[in-house]
């Protein structure tokens, strides 16, 4: 007897009619039209059924702070952080665990079961690691949260840079995390890129950067970042995070730099909502979009991922945990309109950030873990169209949410009643 069986679901790759078998909290099958004795059963009516969603990049340790002690009037990066800086001396560890938790909730309730925050090292009591590191441990049982030693700061400009960092590897944080822009010269920010990935190599850890997060067209530290983890050997293991600036380079260096990434095996994350927020802001008209070369990228096989980055923080005041949400900004920012541009940004926010979090039993094959969500919609497309509800939200055969089908009863007159969401006939 199985523990579950899904019936007539269609998957992220277009089969319709598949059923799902879970025994022991993973997939034991997935066949179409299997039908077999299950303590419970799904009929999903034709709708998707997707592995949960990932966020490769997030910032848990400032999440849900928005409006402490202020907000951010000029909305740039350099002011949130510098309003970071001032709210740090200030955060409690309770209540710095109990925003997170909250948001952990909301992703759960958004099928987002795993996710990789940075985490700042700068300060040397080291509060948000201990806070972080406590989350990670109570939300275990619903959540993988993965977390990344991040010196906002900048290792080498703030005194006690790489002690504090390694100081939290110790503590058991899972992966090395840099900002090389922020460092004082572009040389220092070359050097930090070494020095940490050299301290990545030694402790056998992944590498995770903030990677030219500017607008300067001349910023290179992807470049850097790529040619250590060759030197190094120590491809798929890398990120680079943000590469705003890849927006502004040359072609011609564009062109040389690609497939130095590909072939470092680098992937890159990009982060839509908080790219078209925070870069182009030096700019009058016109003014830059500020995100990375996305399908450049993609086409040139790097593992592209699209993280949330900030929700409700000094960064950014928008935000629900929603990584339909963040698709759907990145594919207008990257203007990936085609059928399979939109189903490479659906992939963006599931199977490319599974892969660069590493994450172990990830998709809907058998043997892999039944972590997977039944969304209102029939495919990857008409998913991030509607941004459509978590109808049921599953980790290892486990029921963990459910929301209720969306639809609006409407009273029109000179007609009957009728209901409508939005999802046009086959
Ligand atoms: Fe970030």
């Amino acid at each position: 007897m199985l523990d579950l069986l899904i019936t007539n679901a269609t998957l992220p790759d277009g089969r319709t009619g598949m059923s799902i078998a879970v025994q022991g909290g993973r997939i034991a099958e997935v066949t179409a039209g299997l039908d077999a004795p299950a303590h419970e059963k799904l009929d999903a009516q034709g709708l998707l059924l997707a592995p949960h969603f990932v966020d490769p990049h997030f910032h848990m340790d400032a999440t849900l702070s928005y409006g402490l002690p202020r907000v951010n009037e000029s909305g740039t990066l350099l002011e949130g952080i510098a309003l970071w800086g001032e709210l740090k001396p200030l955060l409690k560890a309770d209540a710095l665990i109990e925003r997170a938790l909250a948001y952990c909730d909301w992703a759960v309730a958004k099928g987002l079961l795993a996710v990789r925050s940075h985490v700042d090292t700068s300060d040397p009591s080291l509060l948000a690691v201990d806070a972080l590191l406590e989350v990670k441990r109570q939300v275990a049982p619903y959540l993988d949260l993965q977390l990344v030693a991040f010196p906002q700061d900048g290792v080498l400009r703030s005194a006690g840079g790489v002690d504090n960092l390694k100081r939290a590897l110790d503590k058991g944080v899972d992966v090395v995390g840099g900002i090389p822009h922020f460092e004082r010269t572009m040389a220092d920010g070359a050097a930090s890129v070494t020095l940490l990935m050299e301290l990545a190599a030694e402790r056998g850890k992944l590498v995770d950067m903030h990677c030219d997060e500017s607008d300067d067209p001349l910023s290179r530290h992807i470049e850097t970042l790529s040619a250590e983890t060759w030197r190094l050997g120590m491809q798929g293991r890398v990120t680079g995070s943000h590469c705003t600036s890849m927006h502004s380079m040359d072609n011609y260096y564009v062109s040389k730099l690609l497939p130095l990434i590909a072939q470092s095996g680098v992937s890159v994350v990009s982060n839509p909502l908080i790219n078209i927020t925070l870069q182009g802001r030096h700019d009058t008209y016109p003014k830059r979009r500020g995100m990375t070369r996305v399908p450049e990228l993609m086409a040139a096989g790097v593992n592209v991922a699209f993280g949330h980055d900030c929700v409700m923080d000094p960064w950014y005041g928008m935000g629900s945990g929603d990584m339909l949400e963040v698709a759907h900004m990145g594919l207008h920012v990257a203007q990936m309109t085609s059928q399979a541009g939109i189903r490479q940004c659906f992939e963006a926010v599931t199977a490319n950030a599974a892969r660069v979090m590493h994450l172990e039993g990830y998709g809907i094959e058998a043997g892999c873990d039944a972590s997977f969500v039944l969304l209102q919609a029939r495919d990857p497309v008409e998913a991030i169209r509607l941004r459509a509800s978590r109808l049921k939200v599953f980790r290892k055969g486990r029921l963990l949410a459910e929301t209720p089908a969306a639809t609006a009863a409407l009273h029109l007159p000179g007609r009957e009643q009728a209901t409508s969401w939005m999802i046009r006939k086959p």
